[in-house]
C-alpha cells in the first residue's frame, strides 16, 4: 500500500526494472547464463523507487540484496522473466537492465549427460524471446518510455544506435565492456554513454549508484504529464 502513496517526482509511476543474468538449465547440473552481478540493475531500482516510482524488479538469480519497497519477481529462464515482465504490465516506463541469455538448450533433460557419451559438445540451442523488443513493439499499451542497455566491445557507440534501432527502443545506455582496469562488469563504477531521440551523451566515469540516480532524474523528466 505504501508503494502507491510514495512522495517524488515518479509517485504514481509503474516502472519495470529486469536485472541480473537469465539462468537456462541444459540437465540437473549445467546451464547457460550471462555474466551479470546486477548491480547497475538493483541500483536503478532503488533509485526509482527513492523518487516515489512503484516498482516491479523482475530478476534472474543474483548476490544483491532488492531495495526495500518494491515488488520482487525472482525468475530464472528468459521466458520466466518474459512472462512475469508482461503479467505485470501496465507501465508508465521499462528498464532493461537483464543479461538475457540469448539462446537455450532446445531441449533440457531431467537426466545427466554423461560426457563419456559425448552430447556435451553440440547442444541443440534455440533462441530466447527478447523482453526489450517485445515491450518496445508492443501496439497497445506500449510503456511509454522503454530504456535497453547495451555492454558492447570495439565499436561501442556504433553498435548501441544500431540496437537501438533494432530494437525500437526509447532510449539505450551503452557501456564499454572491454576487459581492463575499469571494466563495469561485476565492478562498482560504471562509464556510460546515453542515446537518447536527441543523440549521445557522454558521462563521466561515476558510481553504479550515481548512474542509477542519474538515469532515474532524466526518466522523472520525461514522464512529466498525465500518468497512465
Ligand atoms: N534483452 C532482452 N531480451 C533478450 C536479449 C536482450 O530484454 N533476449 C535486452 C537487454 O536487457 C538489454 C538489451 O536487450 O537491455 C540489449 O541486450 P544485448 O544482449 O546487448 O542485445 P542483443 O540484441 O542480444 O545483441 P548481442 O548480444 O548480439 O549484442
Ligand atoms: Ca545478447
Amino acid at each position: 500500500f505504501f508503494l502507491k502513496d510514495a512522495a517524488g517526482p515518479l509517485s504514481h509511476r509503474r516502472v519495470l526494472v529486469t536485472a541480473g543474468p537469465t539462468v537456462e538449465p541444459i540437465d540437473p547440473v549445467r546451464f547457460i547464463a550471462n555474466r551479470s552481478s546486477g548491480k547497475q540493475g538493483y541500483a536503478i531500482a532503488a533509485a526509482l523507487r527513492n523518487l516515489g516510482a512503484d516498482v516491479t524488479l523482475v530478476t534472474g538469480p543474483t548476490n544483491e540484496k532488492p531495495p526495500a519497497g518494491i515488488n520482487v519477481v525472482r525468475v530464472q529462464t528468459a521466458r520466466e522473466m518474459m512472462s512475469a515482465s508482461e503479467a505485470a504490465l501496465p507501465f508508465d516506463c521499462a528498464v532493461c537492465c537483464a543479461a538475457v541469455a540469448d539462446y537455450r538448450p532446445e531441449i533440457e533433460t531431467p537426466h545427466k549427460i554423461k560426457k563419456e557419451r559425448g552430447g556435451l559438445t553440440d547442444i541443440p540451442l534455440t533462441e530466447n524471446p527478447d523482453i526489450l523488443k517485445t515491450l518496445s513493439k508492443m501496439t497497445e499499451g506500449r510503456p511509454r518510455l522503454v530504456i535497453g542497455f547495451a555492454a558492447e566491445t570495439d565499436d561501442v557507440l556504433g553498435h548501441a544506435e544500431a540496437k537501438r534501432n533494432r530494437k525500437g527502443c526509447d532510449w539505450i545506455v551503452a557501456n564499454d565492456v572491454s576487459p581492463g582496469e575499469h571494466c563495469a562488469m561485476g565492478g562498482e563504477r560504471n562509464t556510460v554513454i546515453l542515446i537518447t531521440e536527441d543523440g549521445d551523451e557522454e558521462w563521466p566515469e561515476m558510481s553504479k549508484g550515481e548512474v542509477a540516480r542519474k538515469l532515474a532524474d532524466r526518466i522523472a523528466g520525461a514522464l512529466k504529464g498525465p500518468a497512465l
